[in-house]
């Protein structure tokens, strides 16, 4: 479906050396790995390229170490997980390039498997150094980018390396851009987004890109009250950007001349205090007053959106509608997850969401397992639906 030439493209693997560019970014606490999702998406990538015979070659970033060698940044951390999703022994090595990298990679056998150390503990890397990019390249025959998630980085191991390395995607990065290219590029209609977030300063670009594909916005987070405020409602004591009131209201203008509805809450979910059970109330949303703060969207919204979301082929969802950490402000997201999940579990609908708090908060309304589509990215994610070309990934095109 997409463009890209993919290691299904690579006629002979056996014996190849082959540098993988993979994003093992994932959530620590201490030493421990609080979500494995990017080691198991990646897997079967490095997997399939043992199994046909490559010696692989692992680099990915850990963190932001900024060029310095910081043990708390080390990939080691990510050795037994990454062996046992791929379960194949994986041996790590403690750099990224020289001596000792060169020195284990002339004793691979076909089939093996290495991690290099984080290759942020080099400057150039970020820099996207053309001298390390040629180093990066010389480990290998071959080069196979599968970090969707670190594809808006320019960087040495991302886009660098692709100037003097035959170029390929990996599976993880062939999904990742069929499924947003299916969800925005060439959505089925009626195509709903949910945009959610606290400031409509960061998801500007997004709204503007998106007006132009999908028939319906649902605004959520905070960022929804900057639209009611603009609209002249009272907000109460709710968060929300005095300065982009005239942003909002371009928004609105703009969206309907392409004919994209915007959806705001009808009602919300107010209480005065930012923690987990503060006392709540519903009320309408020309009822909002004094030191009340919205903190989620009420019943009457949701009927309101389930009843939108059953008639949409397509749905696309980044951020969360309310305070979806704190009980009871997850209700609205929740209850939205769970009419999404169902719709596409009865194959109504292509469900894609990504972007951080959105997967948590699909994990915690329990659904995420239900969607189409979940991207593994953040930062990228974003910059797709903002419609930026990604740098790493026009070099794997045929
Ligand atoms: C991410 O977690 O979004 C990616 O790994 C990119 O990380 P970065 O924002 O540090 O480049």
């Amino acid at each position: 479906m997409s463009n890209l030439k993919t290691i299904n493209d690579i006629q002979d693997l056996k014996g190849k050396k082959v540098v993988v560019r993979a994003d093992l970014n994932v959530p620590t606490e201490g030493t421990k790995i609080t979500d494995n999702s990017r080691i198991e998406r990646f897997a079967p990538t490095a997997k399939l390229l043992s199994d046909k015979g490559a010696k692989v070659i692992i680099i990915t970033h850990f963190g932001r170490p900024k060029g310095q060698k910081l043990p708390e940044f080390s990939t080691k951390i990510l050795i037994d997980n990454l062996a046992t999703a791929i379960g194949k022994p994986v041996e790590f090595v403690d750099d990224t390039i020289g001596d000792i990298v060169n020195t284990k990679i002339n004793e691979m056998k076909d089939g093996d498997i290495i991690l290099l150390e984080n290759v942020r503990f080099y400057n150039e890397e970020e820099a996207n150094d053309t001298e390390f990019s040629k180093k990066l390249a010389s480990l290998g025959d071959i080069y196979v980018n599968d970090a969707f998630s670190t594809s808006h980085r320019a960087h040495a191991s991302t886009e660098g390396i692709t100037k003097y390395l035959p170029s390929y995607a990996g599976l993880l990065m062939e999904e990742e851009v069929n499924a947003l290219t299916s969800a925005l590029e060439n959505p089925k209609h009626p195509a709903i987004a949910i945009v959610g977030g606290s400031k409509v300063s960061t998801k500007l670009a997004v709204l503007e890109n998106i007006t132009k594909k999908v028939d319906a916005i649902v605004i959520g987070g905070a960022m929804a009250n900057t639209f009611l405020l603009a609209q002249g409602y009272n907000i109460g004591a709710s968060m929300a950007e005095e300065d982009m009131k005239d942003t909002a209201l371009k928004i609105i203008e703009e969206a309907k001349k392409n004919g994209c509805e915007i959806i705001l809450p009808v009602d919300v979910c107010v209480a005065k205090e930012f923690k987990a059970n503060a006392e709540n109330k519903f009320v309408g949303i020309d009822d909002v007053d004094g030191d009340w703060k919205i903190f989620d969207i009420g019943p009457e919204s949701s009927k309101i959106l389930d009843k939108k979301f059953a008639e949409a082929k397509t749905v696309l969802w980044n951020g969360p509608l309310g305070v979806f950490e704190l009980v009871p402000f997850d209700r609205g997201t929740n209850e939205l997850a769970k009419t999404v999940a169902e719709l596409t579990r009865n194959g109504k609908i292509i469900s894609v969401a990504g972007g951080g708090d959105t997967v948590s908060a699909l994990n915690n309304a329990g659904v995420a397992q239900d969607f189409t589509y979940i991207s593994t990215a953040g930062g990228a994610f974003l910059e797709w639906l903002e419609g930026k070309i990604l740098p790493a990934i026009p070099p794997l095109m045929k």
